[in-house]
């Protein structure tokens, strides 16, 4: 008789206690790790893991010119946009990422955190990719001219600021340049968005540029441009991407199958017709 109770009460016990090391487990604070700033044009994420459960994270920014403030408060996110408190772009900025529990009014002690590495944007940010504006080529000269990358920084004006606004004369941008289908590639570099580079007349050119940041010890070269041929003397197809050929191609294929599939289905089409109002003349007993 008593085997079976005290077994009854073990296994009771279990239970009680796995449900609190699942409770436990559930309700776990853990601190951020693998904390990395991600920016663009001076646009700055925070990233860190790990997802939270039953926790939230708070971020709080702290320049070496600027006060503390908190940003992302109580998120459940791993990722916090730090763009607007990181306006003084040379500062050296770090942040703290807090693990805050549910909120209860005898916990007031500092939650756990985890401080990021140092950024500062002027010196750190990537550069993204320039657009190329516009560009002839005439006789034997190639013109090429640069629209800067914006950046969400704005002038007091609510305009938004470019990188050459920001950067001036710390800019400069290198041009390589190709003639097609050769692989012998040659640079020049400028502190001006504008290029005029002395070329073969009557061949087609290849082009990418790509910003500089000339004070910069690391990253100091951004995104490259998308590549441009001028497309002298050139079949106009050449100058399509790939997946528009392939989807002309395949647009004709489709449209020519059609043309070759319509007469048929229709001949079929007439003949089971036929067939139908024949068998349909038949008497039904035979
Ligand atoms: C942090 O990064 C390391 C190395 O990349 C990886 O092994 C680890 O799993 C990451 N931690 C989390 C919580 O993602
Ligand atoms: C903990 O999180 C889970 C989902 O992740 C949720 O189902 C559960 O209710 C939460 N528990 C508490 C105590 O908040
Ligand atoms: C491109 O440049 C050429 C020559 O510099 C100029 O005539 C033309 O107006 C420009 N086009 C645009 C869209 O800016
Ligand atoms: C705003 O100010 C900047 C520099 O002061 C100027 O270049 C820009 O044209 C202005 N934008 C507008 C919309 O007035």
């Amino acid at each position: 008789m008593a085997a079976p109770a005290l077994h009854g009460r073990v296994g009771l016990l279990c239970a009680l206690l796995s449900v609190v090391q699942f409770s436990l487990g559930e309700n776990k604070v853990l601190t951020a790790v693998n904390i990395t700033w991600s920016s663009l044009n001076f646009k700055t994420l925070l990233l860190w893991k790990p997802e939270p459960k039953n926790y939230s994270y708070t971020v709080e920014i702290d320049g070496d010119l600027s006060e503390r403030k908190k940003v992302c408060n109580r998120i459940s996110q791993t990722e916090c946009d730090l763009t607007n408190w990181m306006k003084n772009l040379r500062e050296m900025y770090v942040a703290r990422i807090y693990s805050e529990g549910p909120y209860s009014e005898e916990n007031i002690d500092t939650p756990p955190y985890e401080i990021s590495p140092p950024f500062t944007p002027y010196t750190q940010t990537e550069i993204g990719k320039p657009r190329i504006k516009n560009f002839t080529q005439e006789g034997k000269i190639l013109r090429v001219e640069i629209e800067d990358p914006l950046t969400p920084i704005r002038f007091a004006n609510g305009s938004f600021q470019n990188i050459r606004d920001i950067f001036k004369d710390d800019l400069e941008y290198t041009l390589t340049y190709w003639k097609d289908q050769s692989t012998g590639k040659k640079w020049v570099a400028a502190k001006s968005n504008k290029f005029d580079i002395q070329i073969d007349a009557g061949k087609s050119y290849c082009f990418f540029v790509q910003a500089t940041i000339m004070s910069r010890i690391n990253n100091r070269d951004g995104q490259k441009s998308d590549q441009v041929c001028t497309g002298v003397n050139r079949n106009d197809l050449d100058g399509l991407p790939l997946e528009s050929i392939l989807i002309i191609a395949f647009g004709a294929i489709a449209v020519l199958m059609l043309i070759i599939a319509l007469p048929v289905i229709v001949y079929r089409c007439r003949r089971s017709k036929s067939a139908a109002t024949m068998k349909e003349n038949i008497p039904p007993n035979l």
